[in-house]
């Protein structure tokens, strides 16, 4: 369920039991894309852990030996309904090196028996730096292992700070598994050649955790349960920053983790439906300040690792089920406004929202270490609305309906620092499309939906370009998905699945300019019987092709799986032409050009 609630699966898992009557597809539709898998293998001692991953570029690591340290190890047993696991987090102080050029967190875990897939966050100082779900265990055990490249919050890794862990795991004599882990921190020392490397690879000066204060029983994220709830958080920056940007995590889950499947209210009410999550199948996290809409995410659809079929994501795990995607809001054009010392406040709300997304955001800043206090206005700021056509036509059951919505968000704003009288321009267009096809008496669906995501920042002083960037991310996923009701309290079912995450990003500063792109495509196939909402016999396979090319760093994997077997897996981590990207010199000044790229260039997939 990937999420910290129980008595939601209860409740789904009452009404399938309580309304027989009813097709099985039209009657929760959610509870049978998430059934559990049972392992009914006899667990043997000498069987060894079957490793899960996620398939994604390796992190660049320079050539140096890294001071790594245990910040936190912890099972994770009944934590449902409790506060995160704390622990003190120190620089490191061991290290001969007080600089390094990349910081690595890494997460490392067992689970064996019987448990959910589960959502977990993880903060630093409230700052999050991880949102991840659970691989879910065998009875012979699972070992998984998540890096990621933290470089960005170098500010905030050089300070004292408080970890803290949220994983609402529910231990019971059924759900035995309880989740073992380890995280650690590995420092790699810059070295003396890799002066010009690390100026150039500048993160934020201070980043300031856009989550919640107290969490009292669950984890520091907001909890957005419908589409007018708008979740608040005061702040104040300093009167000196130059640069703002707002890095916001997003998962869904209950009666939205399949938003994207989720039908139209008139086709649920139509049909008397009851359990079936509605709303349609769009949605968008709107991020506001002082009540202005300043950016949208129109987020990437991870599936967690029980969803849909739990044996498509055994080993290979659906894209950034171990890694959620971060997203990122330039909020440079509106310093002029929160420059004045005072306390402002960023708002985020979803568009169409059913219970619960999950929504917290790190505000990076960059200090101008020559200047106390910076003058700024905002010249012109559009935020046209979501312009929506949802085309339906339904018979009973059976229907088609067509949802498509755009929009752009633009703004435009000057500062004056210490750099000069600096005009920063950014938009974000957005498309999106989506086909749901109904049939076989709501039985069969067939969703196609695409995300078109770009956005761009220009910072500019009256003469040249200072720096710039483009992104055009597509997100897809197409999803077949047949039930067919056997008459003795099992369904069978047959998954097709497309998932789709490409991105290509341009940066420009002065005469350099750097390049990247990622293709990224899982295709699964999968069926399944399940009775009383537990598998009782099928198979998943999935294959994966992996392309990314960096200019001077490239990766390629193609890998399938079935049946918990690799079948093949080739990797090649050399581009196939010579390196093009060149970074000019004498651009190391630029530090926001280069913030943005060393962002660029971490593990990171948003
Ligand atoms: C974590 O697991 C990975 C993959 O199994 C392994 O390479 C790494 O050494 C482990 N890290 C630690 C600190 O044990
Ligand atoms: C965690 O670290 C301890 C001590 O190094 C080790 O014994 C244990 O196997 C590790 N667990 C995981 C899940 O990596
Ligand atoms: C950070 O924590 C360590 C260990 O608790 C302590 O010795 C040190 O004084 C602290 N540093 C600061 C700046 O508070
Ligand atoms: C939406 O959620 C908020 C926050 O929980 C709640 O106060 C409000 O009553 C809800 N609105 C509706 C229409 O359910
Ligand atoms: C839905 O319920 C209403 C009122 O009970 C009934 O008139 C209608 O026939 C029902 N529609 C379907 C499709 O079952
Ligand atoms: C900075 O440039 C903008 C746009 O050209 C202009 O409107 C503004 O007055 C300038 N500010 C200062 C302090 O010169
Ligand atoms: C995004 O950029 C791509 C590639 O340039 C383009 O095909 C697409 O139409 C753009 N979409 C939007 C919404 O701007
Ligand atoms: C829905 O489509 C199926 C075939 O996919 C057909 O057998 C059934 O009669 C249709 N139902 C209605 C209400 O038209
Ligand atoms: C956004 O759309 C506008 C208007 O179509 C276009 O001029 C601009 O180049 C687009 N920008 C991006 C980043 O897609
Ligand atoms: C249910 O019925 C189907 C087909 O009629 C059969 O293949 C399956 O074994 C039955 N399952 C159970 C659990 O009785
Ligand atoms: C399912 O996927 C396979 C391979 O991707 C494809 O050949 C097949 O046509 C798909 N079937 C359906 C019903 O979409
Ligand atoms: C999957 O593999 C197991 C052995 O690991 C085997 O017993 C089972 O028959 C296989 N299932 C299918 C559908 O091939």
């Amino acid at each position: 369920m990937a999420s910290s609630r129980f008595p939601l699966l209860l409740s789904l898992f009452l009404l399938l039991l309580l309304q027989p009557l009813f097709s099985t597809a039209s009657l929760s539709r959610n509870a049978l894309l998430r059934p559990e898998l049972l392992s009914r293998s006899t667990p043997i001692n000498a069987t060894p852990p079957t490793l899960f991953f996620e398939v994604t570029k390796p992190i660049q690591l320079p050539n140096t030996k890294p001071c790594s340290y245990l910040i936190l190890q912890h099972d994770f047993g009944y934590t449902y309904g409790k506060p995160p696991v704390f622990a003190n987090y120190t620089p490191p102080s061991h290290c001969a090196s007080k600089k390094f050029s990349k910081i690595v967190f890494e997460w490392n875990a067992t689970c064996k028996g019987r448990q959910f897939d589960r959502i977990f966050g993880v903060w630093l100082g409230g700052v999050e730096l991880l949102r991840s779900c659970t691989a879910e265990p065998r009875a012979t055990g699972i070992v998984w292992s998540v890096q990621k490249d933290i470089t960005r919050y170098y500010s905030l890794l050089m300070k004292n700070q408080t970890l803290a862990v949220f994983l609402g795991n529910i231990i019971t004599s059924i759900y035995t598994g309880v989740y073992h882990v380890n995280i650690t921190i590995h420092f790699y020392p810059e070295l003396n050649s890799d002066n010009s490397l690390s100026e150039y690879q500048s993160p934020a000066d201070l980043i300031l955790p856009i989550s919640r204060n107290q969490p009292l029983n669950d984890g520091l994220w907001f909890e957005i349960e419908n589409s007018t709830d708008i979740e608040l958080k005061e702040f104040k920056i300093p009167q000196n920053s130059y640069r703002a940007l707002l890095e916001v995590y997003v998962s869904y889950h209950e009666n939205d983790e399949f938003w994207y499947l989720n039908p139209t209210n008139d086709y649920i009410e139509a049909n008397n439906l009851t359990g079936t999550p509605g709303n349609g199948p769009f949605r968008e996290v709107v991020v506001s300040l002082d009540g202005e809409v300043v950016g949208a995410i129109w987020p990437f659809t991870v599936i967690y690792t029980g969803g849909v079929n739990p044996l498509l994501w055994r080993p290979i795990t659906g894209i950034g089920s171990f890694n959620l995607p971060s997203y990122n809001i330039e909020i440079t054009p509106f310093l002029g406004k929160i420059l004045d010392g005072k306390a402002h406040k960023l708002g985020f709300s979803v568009t169409n929202a059913l219970n619960v997304w999950y929504v917290d955001a790190n505000l990076h800043l960059w200090l101008d270490g020559k200047s106390s206090k910076i003058e700024g206005e905002l010249l012109k700021h559009i935020s046209s609305p979501d312009v929506v056509s949802v085309v339906s036509d339904f018979k009973g059951l059976n229907g088609t309906f067509l949802t498509s919505v755009s929009r752009s968000i633009s703004s435009t704003g000057w500062l004056k620092s210490s750099l000069g009288n600096i005009t920063t321009h950014w938009v974000q267009n957005f498309s999106y499309s989506n086909s749901m096809v109904m049939g076989n008496d709501g039985n069969l669906q067939i969703v196609d939906q695409i995300i078109h995501f770009n956005d761009s920042a220009q910072a500019k002083i009256p003469s040249s370009s200072v720096y710039s960037t483009k992104s055009h991310k597509k997100y897809a996923v197409y999803l077949y998905y047949n039930t067919f009701d056997q008459g003795n309290g099992t369904s069978f079912s047959l998954e097709n699945l497309t998932l789709g995450f490409n991105e290509n990003n341009a940066e420009a500063a002065g005469f350099g300019l750097s390049k990247s792109s990622l293709k990224n495509v899982q295709n699964a196939q999968g069926y399944m019987a399940v009775k009383d909402n537990l598998v009782t016999s099928g198979l998943g396979s999935t294959q994966q092709v992996y392309k990314y090319d960096g200019g001077n760093f490239c990766y390629f994997r193609n890998i399938s799986s079935s049946n918990y077997t690799i079948l093949y897996d080739e990797v090649r981590d050399k581009c196939h032409r010579r390196a093009r990207t060149h970074i000019g010199p004498g651009l190391s000044r630029w530090r926001p050009f280069h913030a943005r790229t060393a962002f660029l260039a971490s593990g990171h997939i948003a």
